[in-house]
């Protein structure tokens, strides 16, 4: 595991969109594993730049998000299909033929995630961008005493609801399940990104990074991946390094 020491929160968007753009470079037909929250939008904004700027192009891409909110349809603007619009695809020339988030709407629960798992099959990823929820939650794969290796449906945990309150008017209405990629898939990216900020991060890093690999924090389960590379701030890695 490689982890990088950034000065703040700009620097680590600096230091991610770096990665993900030499990796385009380096595969224009690149698979990338995209996610939402607070913590990627700056490294969004920086790879917007990029391509301004004509460093690189999107053409050949494939997008393939983490989750999504059940109940929000991608219209809705606190879904992440709208964020994804809103925070990247719409600034780029990505073909939105090759962009994949699950459906929020979708009626058959199991029918939406058995969809899911053949686009992830079909697109092998090769680097998945991570945030971290507080939780030590990837994607939405919660603290359990199981953890699911495929797509699946989740109630989401009580400190998911309270930690995303933020991006809502009231707690009520952020959604209480969701979709979400599976442990496994996401272990099976060739290469995983985690992005982390601020000292509110610090501890479940550490549990992350350094502590017992456990079903009770889902992002331990990256010490077992043979090239992750971590992109923190100074606050976030405290307990760390
Ligand atoms: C989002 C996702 C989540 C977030 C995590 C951290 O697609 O899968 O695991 O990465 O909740 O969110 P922020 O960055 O808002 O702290």
């Amino acid at each position: 595991m490689k982890i990088y020491k950034a000065r703040d929160y700009d620097h680590v968007s600096q230091i991610a969109a770096n990665i993900l753009a030499a990796q385009i470079i380096l595969k224009p037909d690149s698979v990338l594993g995209l996610a939402t929250g607070g913590t990627p939008v700056g490294t969004y904004k920086q790879l917007i730049e990029k391509y301004k700027n004509g460093d690189i192009c999107f053409s050949q891409v494939t997008a393939i998000n983490l989750d999504e909110y059940c109940g929000l349809d991608s219209d809705n603007d606190q879904s992440y299909a709208y964020f994804m619009r809103d925070n990247l695809f719409n600034y780029i020339n990505i073909n939105f033929y090759y962009v994949n988030i699950p459906n929020g709407m979708a009626k058959d629960a199991k029918a939406e995630c058995e969809r899911y798992n053949e686009v992830i099959a079909k697109n092998p990823i090769d680097i998945q961008l991570l945030g971290i929820g507080p939780n030590g939650h990837i994607g939405f794969n919660e603290p359990a005493s199981e953890l699911s290796a495929t797509s699946h449906h989740v109630e989401l945990a009580p400190a998911t609801i309270e930690a995303n309150k933020r991006f809502f008017e009231n707690e009520e209405q952020v959604p209480r399940t969701a979709y979400t990629m599976g442990m496994g898939q996401i272990m099976h990216a060739q290469k995983i990104l985690l992005v982390a900020s601020g000292a509110g991060k610090a501890d479940i890093l550490c549990q992350a990074l350094k502590g017992p690999i456990t079903t009770r924090v889902p992002a331990s389960f990256l010490q077992m991946h043979g090239d992750v590379v971590v992109v923190a701030d100074e606050a976030a890695l405290r307990k760390v390094l």
